[in-house]
C-alpha cells in the first residue's frame, strides 16, 4: 500500500508541487494532505486544484505556545493518518516533542548546503562568506534545527555579482528535482544521499 505524505508549507509551495506531481504511477508514495500554518499561503489553492486536501491550521492565535499549536497541527493531520510529513518551505520552528512524535518519518529541504547556514537568509550569508558554492539540503528532521542526517545535497557555483535573489532563483529548480528524488529514495527505505547535479 501506498504511504501517505502530508506536506507542510508556509507559502508559495512550489517544493509541495514538485513533491505532488512526482508521487504518480509506480511510487510507493501518495500525498494525502497539504497544511499551512498561514492561511494567505498561495500554495493552499496550488494543492487544491491537484486535487489534494489543502487546509489551515493558523499559528497566530496560539501565539508563543508552540506546543498548543503543534497540538491543533497533529489533530489535524490525525484526520488525514500520513505516515510521514514532507516539510517544504514550513517556516515554523517545530518543538523537540512534535519531532519526537515523527521520529525517522519527517523530511525539510533547506536551501543551503548544511551543515553551513542553518536557520534563515542562507544565500546572503553564503554570498557574504565568499563561498565559491552554494545549494540546497534535504535532510531527516531531528529535534535540532537544520541538524538532521543530509539525504540529498544539490550545489551550484556562486556567480560574481550574484545577489540572494539571483542565487535563489538557481537554486529553486534543483530544490524541485532533489526533493522529489530523494522522497523517492527515503519511501522505499533507502537513506544513500543523492547527489546533485
Ligand atoms: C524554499 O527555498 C525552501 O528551501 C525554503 O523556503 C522556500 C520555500 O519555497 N525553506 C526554508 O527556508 C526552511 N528553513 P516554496 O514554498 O516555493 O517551496
Amino acid at each position: 500500500m501506498s504511504k501517505r505524505v502530508a506536506i507542510l508549507i508556509s507559502g508559495g509551495g512550489s517544493n509541495m508541487v514538485a513533491l505532488a506531481r512526482s508521487m504518480h504511477g509506480d511510487h510507493p508514495a501518495r500525498p494525502c494532505v497539504v497544511v499551512s500554518n498561514r492561511p494567505d499561503a498561495t500554495g493552499l489553492e496550488r494543492a487544491a486544484a491537484m486535487g489534494i486536501p489543502a487546509i489551515c491550521v493558523d499559528h497566530r492565535p496560539f501565539a508563543a505556545d508552540r506546543p498548543a499549536f503543534e497540538d491543533a497541527l497533529q489533530t489535524a493531520l490525525a484526520g488525514y493518518a500520513p505516515d510521514m510529513i514532507c516539510l517544504a518551505g514550513f517556516m515554523r520552528v517545530l518543538t523537540a516533542g512534535f519531532v519526537g512524535q515523527w521520529a525517522g518519518r519527517m523530511l525539510n529541504i533547506h536551501p543551503s548546503l548544511l551543515p553551513k547556514y542553518k536557520g534563515l537568509n542562507t544565500h546572503a550569508r553564503a554570498i557574504e562568506a565568499g563561498d565559491a558554492e552554494a545549494g540546497c539540503s534535504v535532510h531527516e528532521v531531528t529535534p535540532a534545527l537544520d541538524d538532521g542526517p543530509v539525504l540529498g545535497q544539490a550545489r551550484v557555483p556562486i556567480e560574481p555579482g550574484d545577489t540572494p535573489e539571483r542565487l535563489a532563483a538557481r537554486i529553486l529548480p534543483l530544490e524541485h528535482q532533489l526533493y522529489p528524488e530523494v522522497l523517492r529514495r527515503f519511501v522505499a527505505g533507502d537513506r544513500r544521499p543523492v547527489r546533485l547535479p
